[in-house]
């Protein structure tokens, strides 16, 4: 818990429109338990939350689902956000988003779109996704984008089935317009827990789309932006997830629960408000979600007495709570955790067996 003058206010918002989504990816974030379309916050509640957002200090909302563009309201959630003073960027799979829709969202003030695209190679990236034709249709849409002079982000997500394609995939990014691509490794939380084995990549294929990201970086400066997810589980120390628990961002689920991160849900001990009954100020502030761990005092050992603990603030609470059973421990991606040998145990694990697919 932190003095109410030393907290800091956040940046981002990520907005969970829906859990509804075309695709059946098997390194789904969303959680095991889906909101049902029934539950979902109406459009009002979400232009109150915008302002409320806009209020506390939050800069950027990021539209997401599932498929945000299963929601017919689409339009007036992006005016909403604009009229709130937010820069608001579409997460989409670009499936079920027609160039028509499109045209309407910006027209209503959308910022930014970010498209996931699941490989290089058209028939791996329709089977990752699960979904016949998605490949064609997510260019197609990345092409209506840049035409419309959005600026353009292409995520892919990336495990063993295309892990060799990451310099392809900056070649298509930068065909395809994009001014950023995000190359980020599967974090096993969720359904992607499901298909770890499936989906995990060894050691030496991840040094070397590391090293490989590094030299493109080089290559493609001033062309486009390559950020980076690194995978943890081959990590020496653990990232500073989220920013640090309760420090830069909120997510609110399409029933309108404020989490701390998208899997903080998987943490049973936490009591999360809703925006139903609570304002997003009350809930940033007094949340006992967002208070459990926040500040240090939280801390175990090796956490409590390192010198990186400002830095990385202990690494994964939900990553800790999946691998060590304590949310409250050092996340076990970190060499000094001593439950580290159990992530080594984990990555060793890889099998060739079929995807178990999300259907929503
Ligand atoms: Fe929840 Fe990392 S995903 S703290």
């Amino acid at each position: 818990m932190l003095a109410p003058d030393s907290l800091p206010n956040p940046l981002g918002l990520l907005a969970e429109l829906t859990h509804r989504c075309p695709l059946g990816c098997p390194y789904c974030s969303n959680p095991l338990a889906l909101d049902k379309r029934s539950d979902e916050l109406d459009t009002a509640t979400w232009a109150r939350v915008f302002h409320e957002a806009a209020g506390l200090g939050v800069l950027q909302v990021h539209l997401s689902g599932g498929e945000p563009a299963a929601r017919r309201d689409l339009a007036a959630i992006v005016k909403a956000a604009r009229e709130a003073g937010l820069y608001s960027n579409l997460i989409t799979s670009a499936v079920g988003l027609t160039s028509q829709t499109l045209n309407t969202l910006a027209d209503a003030g959308l910022d930014h779109v970010q498209i996931s695209i699941q490989d290089s190679e058209e028939k791996s990236a329709d089977h990752i996704a699960g979904y016949d034709g998605a490949s064609t249709r997510k260019r197609a849409l990345a092409a209506e984008v840049v035409k419309l002079g959005l600026p353009l982000t292409v995520n892919m997500v990336v495990h063993r089935a295309n892990i060799a394609r990451v310099e392809a995939m900056v070649e298509l990014a930068l065909s395809l317009g994009a001014s950023r691509i995000e190359i980020a490794h599967v974090q096993y939380y969720g359904w992607a827990l499901k298909n770890r084995a499936a989906l995990m990549p060894t050691r030496e294929q991840v040094e070397q789309a590391v090293a490989q990201v590094e030299t493109l970086r080089k290559k493609h400066h001033g062309q486009i932006v390559i950020d980076a997810v690194v995978p943890d589980y081959y990590a020496r120390f653990p990232k500073p997830c989220v920013g640090g628990w309760g420090r830069r961002s909120l997510n609110v689920t399409p029933a309108g629960k404020v989490l701390p991160c998208h899997a903080a849900e998987v943490i049973p001990e936490l009591e999360f408000w809703n925006v139903r009954e609570h304002s997003l100020g009350d809930i940033w502030r007094s949340s006992p979600a967002f208070n459990a761990f926040r500040g240090t005092d939280w801390m175990q050992e090796p956490c409590k007495s390192c010198a990186l603990k400002e830095k990385d603030f202990g690494g994964c609470r939900c990553q800790a709570f999946l691998i060590a059973g304590d949310a409250r421990a050092a996340d076990p991606v970190c060499h000094l955790s001593p439950h580290h040998a159990m992530v080594e145990q984990l990555a060793a694990v890889r099998e060739d067996i079929p995807y178990n697919y999300r259907h929503i």
